[in-house]
């Protein structure tokens, strides 16, 4: 395998390494912005170098963004080269277009660093669907917010002075929205609900609620409810997908409670095979770089499809999720006081309701209070 990588940053040059430890697979030329920085005069600075070398079987990106990813990545599939990539923000948007033009060029598209960073999630969701049929996901899919959630647990902070110290040890970005508003956790659901279920939903169509108004005082009150918060991503198969991100209150106990610091825990459960869960690291340059590399003798060793043969598109719909809510907020609202199960200091926990109608009464009530913060509870 002759690889042209894209992007030379803390994922890439991870590959690098770790593929000059694989036989037959050697990194030919790196696409980068500043040239220099790559070590054997392999750096390119014009993506025909690798899109137009007929030497080059594969092109491995770890650049991030969607443009010029998605041009590049069309670019090389036409190419007829085969497609590995971190990029989940590419992929969850670009996924029926990236799937059809590999079908159509004969080549593998292949993404298993893009979710769960060194976990072996969807190659396991692939082998799982070779015999059995899975029905639900869910989990912790995101470290950033779980290092966070965590240390406000453990310390009782409030959550800027946590955020800046994961800033300060590179587990968070100088801009930390796409973790922390949960569009991170949205496409590697996305993703993974193509792989598990065989169906494609829009990433607009998910309910999405993120941790950036938590504060020390809910802790406080978790505690006192017995639960911990965690941001859980779900989906369950069926004709429409159920589908959502949002803080869960976990009861103390259950697995998710006790990630630790900046861990995923993600899990399937297949009709079959059971409940079968996945720890582990979700990011950082070795973990991704590993799954990058290990999508590398998939492809080597004749792997050429998408996790799974058949795609349809799919609606997501959530009005028959019932579940109640944590929420706090400074906005006075007739309907979540008729909803109102327990009424708390300075927070009410629901009955059981819609998640639908929730998520759209929120969307509201945030124009007018825009600190509001809620958490389903388990
Ligand atoms: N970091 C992780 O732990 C992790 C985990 C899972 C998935 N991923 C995904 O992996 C991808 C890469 O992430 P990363 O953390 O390695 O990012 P990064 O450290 O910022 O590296 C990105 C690299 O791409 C280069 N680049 C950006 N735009 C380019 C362009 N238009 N043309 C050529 N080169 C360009 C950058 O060059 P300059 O340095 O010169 O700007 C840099 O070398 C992202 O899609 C991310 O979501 C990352």
């Amino acid at each position: 395998m002759r690889i042209g990588l894209l992007g030379y940053g803390v994922v890439g040059a991870g590959v690098d390494h770790l593929a000059q430890r694989l036989e037959g697979v050697s990194v030919e030329k790196v696409l980068c912005l500043n040239v220099g920085d790559v070590p054997g005069g392999r750096g390119v600075a014009d993506i025909s170098a690798i899109i137009d070398d007929p030497e080059i079987d594969t092109v491995v990106e770890a650049m991030g963004g969607l443009h010029p990813a998605w041009e590049f990545a069309s670019g090389a599939l036409k190419a007829g080269k085969h497609y590995i990539t971190a990029n989940k923000a590419l992929v969850s948007a670009f996924l029926p277009e990236l799937v059809e033009l590999a079908k159509e060029n004969g080549v593998a598209l292949r993404c298993t660093a893009a979710v769960g960073g060194g976990i072996p999630w969807l190659v396991n969701i692939e082998r799982c669907r070779r015999v059995d049929s899975i029905r639900r996901i869910h989990g912790i899919f995101n470290g950033t917010t779980n290092f966070i959630l965590d240390a406000m647990h453990r310390d009782g902070a409030e959550f800027e002075r946590v955020l800046a110290q994961a800033q300060k040890l590179g587990y968070a970005e100088a801009d930390p929205s796409a973790d922390i508003d949960g569009d991170d956790v949205r496409r590697k659901l996305v993703i993974s609900t193509a792989a598990a279920f065989g169906k494609l939903i829009r990433e607009s169509d998910v309910p999405m609620f993120g941790i950036r108004t938590v504060t020390a005082q809910d802790v406080l009150n978790f505690k006192a409810l017995g639960k911990v918060c965690k941001l859980i991503a779900r989906a369950e198969s069926g004709e429409k997908i159920k589908a959502s991100v949002e803080p869960v209150l976990i009861p103390a106990g259950a697995p998710e409670s006790a990630v630790p610091e900046n861990f995923n825990l993600v899990t399937y459960e297949s009709e079959n095979a059971g409940v079968q869960s996945f720890f582990g690291q979700g990011a950082g340059r070795y973990p991704t770089a590993y799954n990058v590399v290990q999508d590398c003798l998939d492809v080597c060793g004749g792997k050429n499809d998408f996790y799974t043969k058949q795609y349809v598109a799919a609606e997501v719909d959530n009005r028959d999720v019932l579940r109640c809510y944590y929420v706090r907020t400074s906005a006075s609202d007739a309907w979540l006081q008729s909803v109102a199960a327990t009424q708390g200091d300075g927070y009410i926990v629901t009955r059981a309701v819609s998640q639908a109608d929730f998520h759209a009464h929120v969307r509201e009530l945030q124009s007018r209070d825009h600190r509001l913060f809620f958490a389903a509870v388990e």
